[in-house]
């Protein structure tokens, strides 16, 4: 049973969702019966109630969302990366999430700092800058300057933030309980379980301490890396909704006038990327979730900074095991090798559709390898694969989903830094050959298979590269124990 204020949130909810377009799915899910009479009848007298055309709809839910506050724009970041929890459409036009809002003022900056803080301001910092670097829902980072001249970026929490995402979280579970019984339909979509899911990362993202220890083990894992950079966390200056980190000076990836400047080779710079997330996700077991060009400082001497460890991925090391035997299939175009360990990893039923699902598997594998088409990478592939599991009740762990996801980002963002990437170019089979070799994390293992092959060095089914790859993964781990 939700209170008052949270039952007129509820309806606020419901009715943005009403008059954005989905009116339809609230009267499918009996949950048009919660919103006010004025609502229902302007539904009724607009048609809003009969099925919407399903094609415009990824836009309206991203309207929606964004005019829905903090809570929703989280949700919405988060569920881009879940294709295995909504339609790709929708993730896609999700990923265009406007996360930019007004800036809060620098009274309530400087009071939560104190207060967190427990410090006067004047001894703490020797400059703090009024603007801030960024503004979004949930925080706001200012670049200011620690008394021994340390520069650093302080992210610091919206104020009253906490009660207003603990209020969304209470209505949000409401309503999808609500849903998951009145609404078969959407049962395979599992709401309960993703709400769950999303309630225990937000909860996890507005403690800044979670981001603060996750950017220090990363950063830890990288030590004596020459290429990668993550700020160095001031932990006692850090608390629940204040994060003070080493400051990363360098250049936004769409930045073409400061790449030129600072000499970034950007061809190099896209291989460094790609290599980096490849080696946190296989190697350490640890990763950035969402590389995309706002998280990444590109900087001198062609390094890469990354920024907000907000949603991170980790995968045992059986995963990890796993996930290079379907890769290394992959590549070498083992379809059914790749398939049979794909489904190995997954969560599956007595309602699963497994011989559905395998042959969606095969064909989106082949119609990949006999692609012509630029945009027809592994990468994709392998998310695509991923994502069709819930069509068939076939389900992946979640960090294994936001791993092909991160995937796809990282390539997106190679693709962003190398020109040769531009379609229009008519040597198209070349570049997607560029592409494929040059770009792809996963040229990471392709050329080392191709050493393995050339040395005929197989031990049973693996290949030489991926038993040194799992030699260095159990390297890691006993430096770690
Ligand atoms: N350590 C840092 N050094 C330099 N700039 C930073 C740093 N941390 C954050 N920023 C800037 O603030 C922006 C928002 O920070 P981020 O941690 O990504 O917050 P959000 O969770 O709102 O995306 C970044 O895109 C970057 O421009
Ligand atoms: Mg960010």
């Amino acid at each position: 049973m939700l209170g008052w204020q949270d039952n007129k949130r509820l309806v606020e909810i419901l009715e943005a969702f009403a008059y954005g377009g989905f009116a339809y799915y609230l009267h499918k899910s009996s949950l048009s019966k919660c919103v006010s009479l004025k609502c229902r009848i302007r539904c009724w007298f607009y048609g809003c109630f009969c099925p919407p055309e399903e094609k415009s709809l990824p836009f309206y839910f991203r309207k929606v969302i964004e005019c829905l506050g903090p809570t929703f724009i989280k949700l919405g970041q988060i569920l881009s990366l879940r294709p295995d929890f909504i339609p790709v459409e929708y993730c896609d036009e999700l990923r265009k999430l406007q996360d930019k809002v007004p800036p809060f003022s620098f009274e309530d900056v400087k009071q939560i700092v104190e207060e967190d803080l427990g410090q006067p301001w004047s001894k703490l910092f020797s400059r703090f800058d009024e603007q801030p670097i960024a503004s979004a829902s949930i925080a706001q980072v200012h670049k200011a300057k620690l008394k021994d001249g340390t520069l650093v970026a302080v992210k610091v929490q919206r104020p009253q933030l906490v009660e207003r995402i603990e209020q969304d979280l209470r209505v949000i579970s409401w309503v999808v309980d609500f849903m998951e019984r009145k609404w078969e339909k959407c049962r395979p979509y599992r709401p309960i379980k993703l709400a769950e899911e999303f309630s225990d990362w937000t909860r996890r993202e507005i403690d800044f301490r979670n981001e603060a220890k996750y950017m220090s083990e990363v950063r830890e894992n990288f030590k004596g890396n020459r290429v990668a950079v993550i700020p160095r966390v001031f932990w006692d200056l850090t608390t629940r909704r204040v994060l003070v980190m080493q400051f990363i000076e360098g250049c936004n990836m769409y930045d073409e006038h400061c790449l030129a400047k600072s000499k970034i080779n950007r061809k190099k710079l896209a291989t460094t990327g790609a290599r980096l997330m490849f080696e946190q996700a296989i190697v350490h077991g640890i990763f950035h979730g969402d590389p995309h060009p706002g998280n990444l400082v590109a900087m001198r001497q062609n390094k890469l900074g990354f920024l907000d460890f907000g949603i991170i991925g980790r995968l045992p090391k059986d995963l990890r095991k796993r996930l290079l035997l379907i890769l290394s299939h992959l590549v070498r175009k083992e379809f059914d090798e790749a398939i049979k360990h794909t489904l190995e990893i997954a969560e599956t039923s007595t309602e699963s559709n497994i011989q559905g699902y395998k042959s969606k598997l095969y064909s989106i594998f082949s119609s990949w390898y006999g692609s012509t088409v630029l945009e027809a990478t592994m990468t994709k592939a392998f998310f695509n694969a991923i994502a069709e599991g819930v069509h068939h009740k076939v389900y992946f762990p979640p960090d294994l989903v936001l791993f092909s996801k991160m995937l796809v980002t990282t390539e997106s963002v190679g693709a962003l830094l190398n020109p040769d990437f531009d379609i229009s170019v008519h040597a198209r089979p070349f570049i997607e050959e560029t592409m494929r070799a040059e770009m792809s994390p996963i040229k990471f293992i392709k050329g080392f298979i191709k050493n393995a092959l050339e040395y005929g060095e197989f031990i049973e089914e693996l290949p030489m590269y991926i038993i040194k790859l799992i030699k260095k993964i159990e390297e890691h781990e006993r430096k770690d124990n």
